[in-house]
């Protein structure tokens, strides 16, 4: 039995074909850091940069700077926009905790006024609620593009156009869209774009991006040494120095880039059969009885995640059931996402999640299915 990946939500398996002899690559090379040999816009560190600043539509790849992973970019944001008492943000029930933490800190030690953003009765978020809160004035509107439990895109441009008439900065948490959906700051009205570079680009792990306007001005969280300008007493101010310091990992922002080299090519293809593999899934699962699926609204657009429960039950111990006894590899619980859960009806254990990517095959959703099946069935029947 062949174990099959479906946790794509979390990273891609397999990583685009290239990452790994890029990253070998680089770690046969001598030790040298950007910024600090005379190789400039040669060196793989700026390549990378050059080409997701590409794939976001934004001239300028200063504006891209580089973070462990998107929960890092978030973070950046979020604490670099210096907000304090009396400054209020609005974000939504379906955000990661690496979104609602740093926000709910800034709650307790800032007195930072949070409004979180519920979903209709469809399941949408509830735009009436959200044109609400836009009359308090917020100073930032924070939103991802696609939930990393239900897969439904929200309309990020229609949310952040109105956030910005009213005069609020936009974060936009693109970890579940980016390779799979179109992301610019310009289409969208992001004035910050948070990423993974292990998601939808399939790079290596722990790599991430935050873009970040030419209007917005972050402050500086960490600061170090860059190999520039030691003498001065400050970290420099130039971007994407400004917020990016020590050594770079290297080896993965190489792997990264070979990532985004294959994708420019091949993306589309990937996309489209990610996109048609969750749908077979999706349909399907939908006949099985003793399956239900969480916010099954079929006319939304989603991304290649799908989350349900089987009756009679856990979903751990469906997890593990799968995992064990037919090497399915997914994920369960709450996802990092824990206020979702009471607005879809997964309180308080959450979901069984399969995510997909362009590599899933046919024959492993036949093979998921026919599993979640015959696990459905032998409860149902006993
Ligand atoms: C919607 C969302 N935001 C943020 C994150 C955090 O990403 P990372 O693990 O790269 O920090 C995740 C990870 O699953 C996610 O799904």
């Amino acid at each position: 039995m062949n174990p099959i990946y479906a946790n794509n939500a979390a990273g891609s398996w397999p990583l685009a074909p290239g990452v790994a002899e890029a990253v070998y690559e680089a770690m046969r090379q001598p030790a040298w850091q950007p910024g600090r040999d005379a190789r400039g816009e040669s060196n793989v560190v700026e390549n990378c940069r050059a080409r997701l600043a590409a794939l976001l539509g934004v001239k300028d790849p200063a504006r891209v700077v580089f973070t462990p992973n998107a929960s890092f970019a978030l973070n950046l944001a979020i604490l670099g926009l210096s907000l304090s008492d009396g400054d209020r943000v609005v974000t939504t029930v379906t955000e990661h905790n690496s979104v609602l933490r740093p926000l709910h800190l800034l709650e307790k030690e800032k007195g930072v006024r949070l409004t979180l953003i519920g979903l209709d009765s469809t399941g949408r978020l509830d735009m009436d609620a959200f044109d609400d809160a836009l009359r308090q004035g917020p100073s930032l509107v924070v939103c991802n593009h696609a939930s990393n439990v239900t897969g439904r895109v929200n309309d990020v441009a229609a949310i952040f156009s109105r956030a910005k008439a009213r005069g609020a900065a936009t974060l936009l948490d693109a970890s579940q869209s980016l390779g799979y959906l179109p992301v610019s700051p310009s289409a969208l009205h992001a004035d910050l774009i948070a990423f993974p570079g292990q998601k939808g680009l399939r790079g290596p792990v722990g790599t991430g991006a935050l873009y970040i306007s030419p209007e917005i001005k972050l402050r500086q969280i960490w600061m170090g040494g860059t190999g520039i300008r030691s003498d001065v007493r400050l970290h420099p101010e130039p971007m994407p120095l400004r917020h990016e310091m020590g050594t770079v990992n290297v080896p993965a922002l190489a792997g990264l880039a070979a990532a985004l080299a294959w994708r420019e090519e091949h993306g589309g293809d990937f996309r489209e059969h990610a996109r048609r593999v969750t749908r077979e899934f999706r349909d399907r699962l939908r006949e099985i009885p003793g399956v239900h699926i969480f916010d099954d609204d079929d006319a939304c657009p989603r991304v290649n995640v799908v989350s349900f429960r089987l009756a009679e039950w856990s979903v751990e111990e469906a997890g593990y059931v799968l995992a064990e006894s037919f090497q399915i590899f997914c994920r369960t619980g709450l996802h990092c996402a824990p206020r979702i859960h009471s607005h879809i009806g997964s309180a308080p254990d959450g979901t069984v999640r399969m995510s997909f990517s362009g590599c899933t095959t046919e024959s492993d959703v036949e093979t998921i299915l026919s599993a979640i099946k015959e696990l459905a069935t032998c409860r149902l029947c006993a």
